[in-house]
């Protein structure tokens, strides 16, 4: 016997659009179920990025979802910009009088989990979802197996894809067409995690004749490092002193500090949005929807955007049966979505060396860097995309 469980709506994906977006609802008095293939462990503990916006980090606080952001996070007034063995500070505050924190996705994802728990939250971990039926009719279905193998069903008023890249709800929206709306890149993040204090006070964006490097910070004691690779390296097979050597000469002039390595990824990564953001009475939202390479820092981000918009939509609809602000949803969205992916790109483009650049490419990109630091709308505009656009919440 399949179990059928009824709720409002059916949440695909337990990361921090899946979880913030039935933290909001219950707010709103609106139930739902959220399901994620994973165990609560491998939720809390996937490493991820560390920059949060500013509005970001105002919603988590006042939706009451994180308040730790504040106490053990750190506000960031500013990144620096390294190139031509020069460092450029972009001061956020003087530019656009707002800042961003560094506060890494899994606390975020830590603090939302406790949350749902505490209040109750029907929330399913280790659940496969197969498929989703019935995106035309008022009462979609999310079926799969639990933990257990057993199969289920759940059927509800709306289902939310937030299940990530490999979404498997954006079949049901999409009809299995990818569409082309994506970008490769012909390189990857060599990222580590190390024992170490910071190297520097702000995060540092660097373009060297050997590639990109961004030297971030998890705390105090810990520090994250990514420098650009060959997208088919292997973790194991460079040796610290080899991934020191590879640090180092991407960012000369400044002074790293080392420390033992404990941890090493490699980040493939492109640029995406799906062909279409909601079919019927099933949308998707965060990386579902679309993902961004990491330079600029801008995918969780976005997907909390997503959140605001879906979660003003859904109230609308399923408390007021009002259409239009889910009729907008994905319109509106993409208004955003498009900014940032062209920022991510330009970040991304303007900061690595492509591995056939030619010289003509390799100087024009330093007028590019140029043009952003000595120029105040240009540092202007990079400060107003990385701490981010005002959230919108209004649809129509
Ligand atoms: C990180 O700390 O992991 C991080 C920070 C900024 C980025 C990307 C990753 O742009």
């Amino acid at each position: 016997m399949t179990e059928v469980a009824r709720t409002r709506v059916a949440i695909v994906g337990a990361g921090p659009a899946g979880l913030l977006l039935s933290h909001l609802l219950a707010a709103s008095g609106i139930e739902s179920i959220v399901v994620d293939r994973r165990t609560r462990e491998e939720i809390e503990g996937t490493i991820r990025a560390g920059i949060l916006e500013q509005g970001t980090v105002d919603l988590l606080v006042a939706s009451g979802a994180s308040t730790r952001v504040l106490t053990d996070g750190r506000r960031h007034d500013g990144i620096e910009l390294w190139f031509a063995g020069e460092g450029h500070r972009i001061d956020f505050p003087a530019l656009v009088g707002r800042s961003v924190w560094l506060y890494p996705q899994h606390e975020v994802l830590r603090d939302l989990v406790a949350a749902r728990l505490a209040a109750g939250q029907d929330l399913r971990l280790g659940a496969t979802v197969e498929r989703v039926d019935g995106a035309d009719s008022a009462r979609p279905r999310v079926i799969g197996t639990d933990a257990d193998g057993a199969p289920f069903e759940i059927e509800a008023d709306f289902v939310v894809g937030a299940d990530g890249s490999r979404s498997v709800v954006r079949t049901a929206v999409t009809e299995g067409t990818r569409g082309d709306l994506f970008r490769e890149y012909p390189f990857a993040w060599f990222g580590i995690l190390c024992e170490a204090p910071p190297s520097s006070e702000e995060l540092i964006y660097s373009n060297s004749p050997d590639g990109f490097a961004l030297i971030s910070q998890r705390s105090p004691t810990v520090q994250r490092m990514y420098f650009q690779c060959d997208p088919d390296t292997d973790p194991e097979a460079l040796s610290e002193a080899q991934i020191w050597d590879e640090l180092r000469k991407r960012v000369p002039g400044t002074s790293l500090v080392e420390g033992p390595v404990f941890q090493r990824d490699v980040l493939r990564f492109r640029s995406f949005v799906a062909p279409e953001l909601r079919r019927g009475r099933v949308a998707l939202m965060g990386d579902a929807a679309h993902t961004v390479p990491p330079t600029g820092a801008k995918g969780m981000n976005l997907a909390i955007a997503d959140v605001v918009l879906l979660h003003t939509a859904l109230t609308a609809l399923l408390l007021e049966d009002d259409e239009r602000g889910i009729d907008a949803y994905a319109e509106v969205a993409l208004r955003r979505i498009w900014k940032a992916q062209h920022f991510s790109w330009w970040m991304t483009t303007m900061l690595h060396s492509t591995p056939d650049a030619a010289d003509f490419d390799r100087r024009r990109q330093l007028g590019e860097l140029r043009s952003v630091v000595e120029s105040e709308a240009g540092r202007t505009y990079l400060a107003e995309a990385y701490t981010g656009w005002p959230l919108e919440s209004r649809l129509v």
